[in-house]
């Protein structure tokens, strides 16, 4: 184990008001719920107080962003992508104010946020912004759909944010937008660059509040638009308050992707694969690769170098620019990743963490790897969400197939081998939106996201992103 002298990122960058209001038509106005506390995971101190939107107040968001629309959906597109290219530019400028902010509220690496977050953000709204006067040449006419009510989670807060709001402003609508209760402020703080930047009133707002904020979003009968990402219990809720009305939907929900290795892969880059497949952002990504199956011929061979990698990990303070794992997002979180590691430990999988010192406040968990894992058990089957990989083994390619297939998700899943003829074949067979070859959890704006089966419908990314945002 190699020592690091600590090399903290300073906070003195953000600016962390004691209290926000909601985002509407412009202007931060109070909530009228019971206000609420956002927490620093890392060190369980609280961060600001923060507004809850009542139904009353979802209702004048929905209104602001309504009478907002007329306005916005008559601008030529090449007007509305002077804004969008602003507001990316704005990101860069601000990006290390909003990466430590990041970090401070959810707990990710500052390293993460820093290097993939941010970039991907700016990146999407660059990318949407190019759309908005070429709508015509993607086939898909340009009528939007009017007022989108969008509910987001707390494991990527801003690129969310921009996953949803990029595209749905690059095609002439407008947005009610609700942030996770555990990860708001970063959203907050985009609501201010949308000042900046000048942004027409009401064309985005922001209210915050927990799932029954989140319920009045989805269910106000002015919205045309319905975008969540979050869990597939609610995503199931939000697909039955829809059924039988106009909203166009689109869902994405959660994940246990396979991370399958063949015997001629190259050792190191897999192992490599494996450990951002599994630790990145703690595990807490809808698409990570919870399940790694492995060519039995390789097994020995990879779980010794896997297991040497992760004794190299480092677990700590997120603003540690050395710091690989960060906090868990919240208790809840932190009890539902404890519980089913329990639950696999007395199912009869083993269990193995490196030593790891865990720091005394705030939410951790160690890396962890259950080997001897069966198809039946829960750990092989249920999102953890947590830093906690499944191992199991395969003969064949067959093989590999049925068991990353025997699942109710289908959002992604990673191959590794020399073979190309290989790889098309598993790509071909296997059921989930995103095969990744040779690599894993990589994201682009221009490339389509989203699932099969319980991990959702439709997609985000690329032109078929926009197709979620237009009447075709
Ligand atoms: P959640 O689905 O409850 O929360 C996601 C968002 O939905 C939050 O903004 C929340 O306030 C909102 N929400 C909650 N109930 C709602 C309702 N009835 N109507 C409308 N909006 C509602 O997810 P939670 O509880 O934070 O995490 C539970 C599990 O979900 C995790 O352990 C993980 O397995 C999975 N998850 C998957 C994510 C993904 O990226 N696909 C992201 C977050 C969680
Ligand atoms: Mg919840």
């Amino acid at each position: 184990m190699f020592e690091y002298a600590p090399a903290p990122e300073s906070r003195d960058i953000v600016d962390i008001k004691p209290s926000y209001g909601l985002f509407i038509d412009g202007r931060f106005v109070d909530g009228s719920g019971t206000p609420f506390k956002t927490i620093n995971p890392a060190t369980e101190e609280t961060l600001a107080e923060i507004s809850v939107a009542s139904p009353e107040d979802v209702d004048r968001a929905v209104k602001a962003a309504r009478k907002a629309f007329e306005g916005w959906s008559a601008l030529p597109g090449s007007e509305r992508a002077k804004y969008l290219f602003r507001i990316a530019r704005i990101i860069q400028e601000r990006s290390r104010e909003l990466a430590v902010l990041e970090s401070l509220d959810n707990g990710k690496p500052i390293r993460e946020s820093r290097d993939v977050d941010l970039p991907l953000v700016a990146a999407h709204f660059f990318y949407y912004a190019g759309w908005a006067d070429k709508l015509e040449y993607a086939g898909l006419g340009s009528k939007p759909l009017g007022v989108a009510g969008q509910v987001i989670p707390w494991n990527f807060p801003l690129l969310m944010l921009s996953w949803k709001i990029a595209p749905a402003l690059a095609c002439g609508n407008t947005v009610v937008l609700k942030p996770a209760e555990t990860t708001p402020l970063t959203a907050l703080l985009f609501a201010e660059i949308c000042q900046q930047a000048e942004l027409p009133p009401g064309v985005v707002n922001i209210i915050t509040g927990a799932g029954e904020t989140g319920a009045a979003v989805v269910g106000h009968p002015d919205v045309n638009k319905v975008a969540f990402t979050g869990s597939t219990e609610v995503g199931k809720i939000i697909a039955r308050t829809v059924a039988g009305t106009s909203k166009k939907v689109t869902l994405e929900l959660g994940g246990k992707a396979a991370n399958i290795v063949f015997e001629d892969a190259a050792l190191d880059q897999a192992v490599e694969g494996i450990v951002n497949g599994i630790f990145f952002n703690q595990g807490h990504v809808c698409c990570a690769g919870s399940r790694l199956l492995v060519q039995e011929s390789i097994y020995d061979d990879l779980l010794g170098a896997l297991k040497r990698r992760l004794a190299l990990l480092r677990l700590g303070d997120p603003l540690d620019k050395n710091t690989d794992i960060g906090a868990i997002n919240s208790a809840e979180q932190l009890a539902k990743i404890r519980e089913l590691s329990n639950i696999g430990a007395e199912e009869g999988a083993e269990r193995w963490s490196p030593p790891c010192d865990l720091p005394d406040r705030g939410f951790f968990f160690p890396p962890t790897i259950f080997t001897g894992v069966a198809q039946s058990h829960r750990i092989a089957r249920e999102e953890i969400f947590g830093p906690v990989l499944s191992v199991l083994t395969f003969r064949t390619p067959a093989e590999a197939v049925e068991k990353a297939n025997n699942t109710p998700y289908g959002l992604s899943a990673g191959v590794w081998t020399e073979k190309a003829s290989r790889m098309l074949w598993m790509a071909n067979r296997l059921r989930a939106g995103v095969v990744w070859s040779n690599t894993f959890n990589r994201f682009d704006p221009a490339s389509p996201f989203g699932g099969y089966k319980e991990s959702g419908y439709g997609r985000e990314g690329g032109l078929a992103g926009l197709e979620a945002y237009l009447d075709v």
